[in-house]
């Protein structure tokens, strides 16, 4: 509270401007989601711009000396002023992991893991559920509400529990039990709609549409992209120096993959870490929309001709932010590729077993992404590699334990 103070003392603003992904013209900032009203196209998405020069002059390393060890110590790169309510609620710093077993698994010489499975509702999401609670309270809105596969959908209803805001949240049918459980205990009012993620969405934006709710589905939604790009900015703070060839992501949506390579590009740009690592995007090969934009420039499927995949928070067929995350990571010189079903169990048992940490398939399938990336020669065996796991597996109990199987019944 009392370093945040020290913030909010220097507090100046330095966004320059919001601009179309697309046509790249400046675009007024909407109050939640917004997509160019230039463009006829629901994939013109808005990106954040800052003006640089001037975010150099505050966010120095002194300065970054003297601020709490959470992701508002790099406020001149988020789009919303922090008040002292934000400090409030712990959220990202979250650790990195040496795994050096799990890095001979994987064929390389050094593999390290940023845990943002310890958020507080145990996922990455609280990093972009922060900045969206807080912007519908400066907004003075009196509702916020999210469509969610599950991560993104319990971290909401935590942190409008933690700032005292009325939520409502969509879920899919395939939403798994855990993370329903978490955001009934929050308190959050919840949909379970029939059908599947992409219909939980529209009928999201309809909702937020007729009732002047705050929308904090991410894709759409400019602000919270930058939240999630508070992880890229970490991971150059607390790598520089000895800053990894590679971060490794797994993909849904595309915001987390564009937020934390539009992060680590910042810090480059701030003189933080001498390059930016290359960044991969890993998908599930049975819903790979991304990956395969990422070939062709163009979206290829429908959700009738996924495949689908027990990843479930990387389910996404029809991802609403696929044009940052390909811009980005080609930015990058980066890449992307596809991991199966089994590659993401096998993962998961091994990030498990040989670095002690629990990651939700979704997350694990990062991990996957570095082992296949080095079968396939993108990553070369001896280069350093950064995964990041992107949820705890304590959210998804049932899968786990198909994965892990039974314990021994033994006589007491
Ligand atoms: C654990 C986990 N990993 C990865 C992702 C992918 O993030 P994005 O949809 O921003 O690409 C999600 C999204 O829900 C997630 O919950
Ligand atoms: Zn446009």
């Amino acid at each position: 509270m009392r370093l945040g103070g020290v913030i909010l003392k220097f507090l100046m603003r330095f966004v320059s401007q919001f601009k179309c992904i697309v046509c790249e013209g400046s675009a007024d900032p909407p109050l939640s989601a917004g997509t160019c009203s230039a463009c006829d196209d629901d994939f013109a998405t808005l990106d954040v711009h800052y003006d640089m020069e001037k975010v150099a002059k505050s966010l120095t390393p002194d300065a970054l000396m003297a601020r709490p060890l959470m992701h508002w110590r790099y406020h001149e790169l988020l789009p919303i002023e922090p008040n002292e309510d934000a400090f409030s609620w712990p959220v990202g710093w979250t650790p990195i992991v040496e795994a050096d077993r799990l890095a001979a698994w994987a064929g390389i010489s050094r593999l390290r893991l940023k845990d943002d499975g310890r958020n507080p509702t145990s996922s990455f999401k609280d990093r972009a559920s922060s900045v969206g609670v807080l912007h519908a309270l400066q907004k003075k809105v009196e509702r916020i509400a999210c469509a969610s596969t599950g991560n993104a959908a319990s971290s909401l209803a935590g942190y409008a529990a933690m700032a005292g805001l009325p939520s409502t949240i969509f879920v899919p049918q395939r939403a798994p039990e855990p993370k329903v459980a978490q955001l009934l205990i929050y308190g959050a009012e919840v949909r379970r709609v029939r059908g599947t993620y992409a219909q939980a969405y529209d009928l999201c934006t309809a909702a937020c549409k007729q009732h002047g709710w705050y929308n904090r589905n991410c894709a759409i939604n400019p602000y919270l992209v930058e939240g999630k790009k508070t992880c890229g900015l970490e991971i150059a703070e607390q790598t520089a120096g000895r800053e990894p060839d590679w971060v490794v992501v797994s993909v849904g949506d595309g915001c987390t993959v564009a937020g934390i390579a539009k992060g680590l590009m910042q810090m480059h740009e701030l003189g933080f870490i001498a390059r930016v690592p290359k960044v991969l995007g890993v998908q599930a090969a049975g819903v790979d929309p991304i990956a395969c934009a990422f070939e062709t420039g163009e979206l290829p499927q429908s959700p009738e001709t996924a495949n689908g995949t027990l990843a479930d928070s990387i389910d996404v067929p029809v991802p609403r932010n696929w044009k940052k995350a390909v811009k980005y990571v080609k930015a990058t010189d980066g890449a992307y590729l596809r991991v199966t079903d089994d590659e993401i169990t096998e993962a998961m048992k091994a990030t498990g077993k040989l670095a002690g940490v629990f990651a939700e398939p979704a997350a694990a399938a990062a991990v996957a992404g570095v082992k296949r990336a080095v079968t396939d020669e993108v990553i070369g065996k001896h280069q350093d590699v950064l995964a990041v796991v992107t949820g705890n597996g304590l959210k998804d109990i049932k899968t786990a334990m198909a994965i892990a199987g039974q314990p021994k019944e033994v006589d007491p």
